[in-house]
């Protein structure tokens, strides 16, 4: 039996799942499924990369402790999988005490074969890319990912002899064309390393700068760099050196979007030949979804939820438009109206429509149940060769991640088979009563639905099931539909004869453009309605700040101000307004005097008891909501709060200020 072992990268924890990480998963989940469904003895690894710098600083920011950070972000992660249709196997973390011995034995084995030495180093380190730059990797002396001044940092630490491997590796690549694919990937590593900036790979960070990582077992005043650690996921979660998983399913095939092509083309094998393991199959690489043409970024606010995108328009549609719309390798445009266009098009008009009619039509002509098949005729025949072709064409270029090419190859047969019905009429065959032809026209029709079923099972899992059960061979969107695809790919039959069809069929309803963007902009205009009395409302409530300086006044004009310092004796909320407190305060007068102020917001009532604060005395008398205020505490806007004015240190109630 062959086996075949699929990974993702282990994602960071310092951000939401989203569109991207869901992508990749995507991909693998369907990559797992078709090698299911060929029989093959799959496993299918993700998880998540939780050591180094930037988590620490998000934890900090977020005032948790790291693990307490690292544990809820990872289940995030864990949880979301299921929810979009996703079924991997395994989850390996970074922070799991399996994972930290394995990482420590391969450190030590490679420590003792002498390819990890202790240097001293000085570097420009990116935090945003945890890793030192190059002088020449520099852009402007900026660091071209993150467009920030990297921190010039020299210290010793323990390195990795990588570029002893690296004319080796070259070899490999050139005599292994799909080890890196696609190939424009494979030509942007060799480019990497016949420039010569390629060095060794400092493999350490010192404690006194970073504790959270993996100690090194030669040296305990260091931890382990993530990258080294989190490349090793792959093969720590197959109980690396000893574990029975190891030998069955190394070596696998990974998954990676181009933003780490250099880790997983350079570093990784470059390590593993270190250790004298065997290398990965094929490192698979995509490009980038964008947003409208925009990298997703959470600044922007364009960042795309594919939970909420999977809820909106299917999951199934979802998941089939990711993989239709996107070459692999190539970057993609996400946008809401080119999944409505995929849905209406290929889901709706296409496939949707071919089940709808086919099936009501063998209703209507041949009692419910599959037809027995007569003799081809020329049409006959030119459809089940299509249909041949395009599922070889499909096994083939599916596996070799071609996904859109693959879908658009199944999608010719789809198109096919329509035309197929308009041309040979069955409504037409059935009032002339030519039982025999409409039967085996709709024989054709309904062997080729179950083959396209068939393909897109990985895709679509649910929806593949239904389509099956429709066709009367129960199946679920769990257990691969038992089946022999190159035998599928080779034969043109399989349904038999008499089995009992669905009467109707209701897949990928079409999405209402005209009502869509009728509700987009309803909603829209709600939006901005909101958005205008949200500002009006602030507007009123705010402390006029002025940016400029104000316009002059005469002295007399401040002289005619009556400041004055009071104690707070009452403070209550207003009882007809949220963001109004009532206060009752003592300015010496001999009773207190009632100010309203727009504080509730930032202070709780009892806090400003007994405080002294800075007022105005002389102001008109104004009533607010049924209360009348005598006057107007002092404030200071600082970063969108108030903060009161108060002297320095306690005076009489009723001193002056100016
Ligand atoms: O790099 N389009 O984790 P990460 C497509 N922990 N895919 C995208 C994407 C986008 N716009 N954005 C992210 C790390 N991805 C390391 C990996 S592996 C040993 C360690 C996907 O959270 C894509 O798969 O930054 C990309 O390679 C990955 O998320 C980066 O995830
Ligand atoms: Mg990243």
């Amino acid at each position: 039996m062959s086996h075949f072992f699929i990974t993702t990268p282990i994602y960071y924890v310092n951000a939401q799942p989203h569109l991207g990480h869901a992508y990749t998963t995507i991909v693998a989940d369907c990559l797992a499924r078709f090698h299911r469904l060929k029989g093959e003895d799959t496993l299918f690894l993700t998880g998540t990369d939780e050591h180094g710098d930037k988590i620490v600083q998000s934890a900090e920011k977020q005032g948790k402790s790291p693990q307490a950070f690292v544990d809820a972000i990872s289940a995030q992660f864990r949880a979301l999988w299921p929810q979009l249709g996703i079924a991997n196997d395994r989850f390996v973390r970074t922070t799991d005490a399996d994972h930290k011995a394995r990482v420590r034995q391969f450190l030590q084995k490679v420590y003792d074969a002498g390819d990890i030495y202790f240097g001293e180093f000085g570097g420009h380190y990116c935090y945003g890319c945890e890793r030192f730059y190059t002088e020449k990797e520099l852009e402007n002396g900026l660091c071209p990912q993150h467009l920030t001044k990297p921190e010039f940092i020299s210290e010793k630490n323990y390195f990795f002899r990588m570029s002893k491997y690296l004319p080796w590796l070259r070899e490999h690549i050139l005599a292994n064309p799909d080890f890196i694919r696609p190939e424009r990937y494979r030509n942007e590593v060799l480019a990497m390393l016949e420039s010569g900036a390629l060095e060794d790979l400092c493999i350490s960070r010192p404690k006194s700068r970073l504790t959270w990582g993996i100690e090194l077992p030669f040296d305990t005043d260091y931890v382990c760099y993530v990258w080294f650690d989190a490349l090793l996921n792959y093969i720590s979660a197959l109980g690396w050196p000893d574990g029975p998983d190891y030998p069955r399913y190394w070596p696998g095939e990974h998954l990676v979007a181009k933003d780490i092509l250099k880790p997983h083309a350079v570093f990784w094998p470059t390590m593993l030949k270190a250790a004298g393991l065997p290398l990965y199959r094929h490192l698979n690489v995509h490009g980038y979804w964008l947003v409208r043409d925009t990298k997703m970024s959470k600044s922007l606010g364009n960042v795309v939820d594919p939970l909420a995108m999977s809820k909106e328009f299917g999951l199934d549609a979802f998941r089939y438009f990711l993989l239709r719309e996107m070459h692999f390798g190539s970057d993609a445009s996400f946008s809401e109206e080119s999944i409505v266009t995929r849905i209406n098009a290929d889901l709706a008009n296409d496939l949707g429509n071919l089940y709808s009619r086919v099936l009501s039509m063998t209703a209507k002509y041949c009692e419910g149940r599959t037809p027995a098949c007569g003799t081809f005729n020329e049409d006959d025949r030119a459809i089940a060769d299509l249909c041949l072709t395009a599922l070889q064409n499909f096994v083939q270029l599916f596996g070799g991640t071609q996904f859109s090419q693959a879908l658009e190859s199944l999608w010719e047969l789809v198109r096919a088979c329509n035309k197929y019905v308009d041309s040979q009429a069955p409504w037409a065959l059935f009032k002339q009563g030519d039982m025999a032809r409409l039967n085996t026209v709709m024989h054709v029709l309904l062997t080729a639905m179950r083959k396209v079923a068939l393909c897109l099972w990985p895709v679509m899992p649910q929806s593949a099931a239904a389509m099956l059960s429709q066709l009367g061979q129960p199946a679920d969107g769990d257990t691969p539909p038992a089946c022999d695809l190159e035998q599928e790919s080779r034969e043109f039959a399989g349904l038999a004869a008499g089995a009992p069809l669905a009467a109707a069929s209701n897949l990928f309803p079409r999405i209402d453009v005209a009502a869509r963007a009728k509700a987009a902009e309803a909603a829209a205009r709600a939006e901005k309605e909101k958005n205008k009395a949200e500002k009006a409302a602030q507007k009123a409530k705010a402390a006029p700040a002025p940016a400029e300086p104000a316009a002059e006044i005469s002295f007399e004009h401040f002289k005619a101000a009556d400041l004055r310092v009071g104690t707070v004796r009452v403070c209550e909320r207003h009882p007809n307004a949220d963001r109004i407190l009532r206060l009752e305060i003592d300015f010496g007068e001999g009773q207190p005097r009632q100010i309203l102020s727009g504080l509730a917001e930032y202070f709780a009532p009892e806090e400003l008891v007994g405080r002294q604060v800075c007022a105005v005395l002389n102001l008109a008398p104004r009533k607010i909501r049924g209360l009348v205020s005598h006057g107007m505490v002092l404030t200071a806007e600082q970063e969108g709060r108030l903060v009161l004015l108060q002297p320095g240190g306690p005076m009489p109630d009723g001193s002056r200020i100016g």
